[in-house]
């Protein structure tokens, strides 16, 4: 039995799963030399197709990493941010009709398309939460047969950071963060703030200058900007640091008190700069662990699986390794959006078709290939 996967936004991805085993996984990058590729992944899902010699009658379900519907919340946080200001509310209205124009609705028309390009099949088309998916990608293909799960990003349809706990095929929620509490936005808001560019995927350049710096400005922004209220939570002060302002290189009067100017895209780096890298990054740091105490608690497991965006941040990564509780930690190495088309794949096979685990994800190269052999030009 064939299951094929999606993401369709950023990052877009196709895996294919036969018999509850993985055949092939891509990025639609790879093949349009467009990184961070956004849209349907028409290449990439050609791709798993051929990797497994079938057509597109012989797959049964697809699933794709998103359920289109669920934007109440984030409309409700547009009006809530009128309250705030008007640039805030802005921000977020642009943004909001943007995707719900261009991308959102358009989901709707996969089941169609899908038949229209690649020829007619019986799959059943599922949409999959956003969160669950990530989840799945980390847990499901883990050496794990129980395991706590934690998965943090910018946001799926609402939800931000999602604790989970893993037990055979099963993935049971046990708390949600949603927005605007985010800890991949307050990132990529950083991100920005220090010049780069959080369109281009630049939150690593913030990881790596943080490495240079002395957290000078950790109170400042454990006080200010993301908080816990020692109750294994967290929160993000938007009126200090709004990731939606922050897009447009806009920021408070309050961060710019505190740390001094924003630097502008080229300008030199500096001390401060780096300071205030170290100074964003021990605090993700701090609170990531923070929450994984509370989340280590609740399950009692001693395993630990990771996806989501934020899950790139390996020095973050290393500190969970070492300082969290967890004896045994799993990260799936695609953490980020186009790891959910897998996760999708193996969430219908185990959890929603009921099917037992037959598979491990022990390496990463599930996408085109090379030999090694190598010809010159007029070869
Ligand atoms: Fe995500």
């Amino acid at each position: 039995m064939y299951i094929l996967g999606l993401t369709t936004l950023g990052d877009a991805a196709a895996s294919l799963v036969c018999d509850g085993k993985l055949v092939a996984a891509a990025e639609e990058e790879r093949f349009s030399r467009v990184k961070h590729h956004s849209g349907f992944p028409y290449n990439a899902l050609q791709f798993c197709l051929n990797q497994a010699g079938i057509g597109i009658g012989d797959v049964e379900h697809v699933s794709l990493y998103w359920k289109p519907w669920i934007l109440g919340r984030k409309a409700a946080q547009a009006l809530k941010s009128l309250a705030i200001s008007m640039d805030m509310f802005r921000a977020r209205v642009d943004r909001g009709v943007a995707q719900v124009s261009d991308s959102y609705l358009g989901m709707l028309k996969y089941p169609r398309m899908i038949r229209r390009r690649y020829g007619p099949s019986g799959f059943r088309f599922r949409y999959l939460e956003h969160h669950l998916c990530h989840a799945a990608s980390a847990f499901l293909v883990s050496p794990f047969e129980s395991a706590a799960i934690f998965t943090l990003d910018g946001t799926g349809e609402e939800t931000t950071t999602l604790f989970s706990r893993g037990q055979g095929t099963r993935i049971q929620p046990l708390k949600r963060i949603k927005l605007p509490h985010s800890l991949g936005q307050f990132y990529s808001a950083v991100t920005n703030l220090l010049g780069f560019d959080m369109f281009g995927g630049d939150e690593w350049k913030v990881m790596g200058l943080a490495a240079y710096g002395e957290p000078e400005y950790y109170d400042f922004f454990s006080n200010r900007v993301l908080t816990t209220n020692g109750n294994y939570d967290f929160r993000v002060n938007i009126r200090t640091l709004d990731h939606h302002l922050a897009k447009r290189y806009q920021f408070s009067d309050e961060i710019i008190g505190a740390l001094g100017p924003p630097r502008r895209p080229g300008e030199p780096i500096s001390e401060r700069h780096q300071n205030i890298a170290s100074s964003a990054q021990k605090v993700l740091e701090d609170v990531v662990l923070h929450l994984l105490e509370g989340l280590h608690k609740q399950t009692g497991e001693e395993s630990l699986c990771l996806a989501g965006g934020v899950a790139f941040n390996s020095v973050m990564n290393g500190r969970i390794i070492n300082e969290s509780p967890f004896k045994r930690v799993f990260i799936q190495p695609a953490a980020g959006d186009a790891g959910c088309s897998l996760g999708a794949a193996f969430l219908t096979h185990n959890m929603i078709l009921k099917n037992r685990r037959v598979f491990e994800m022990d390496h990463a190269y599930w996408g085109p290939s090379f030999s090694n052999e190598i010809r010159d030009g007029a070869g």
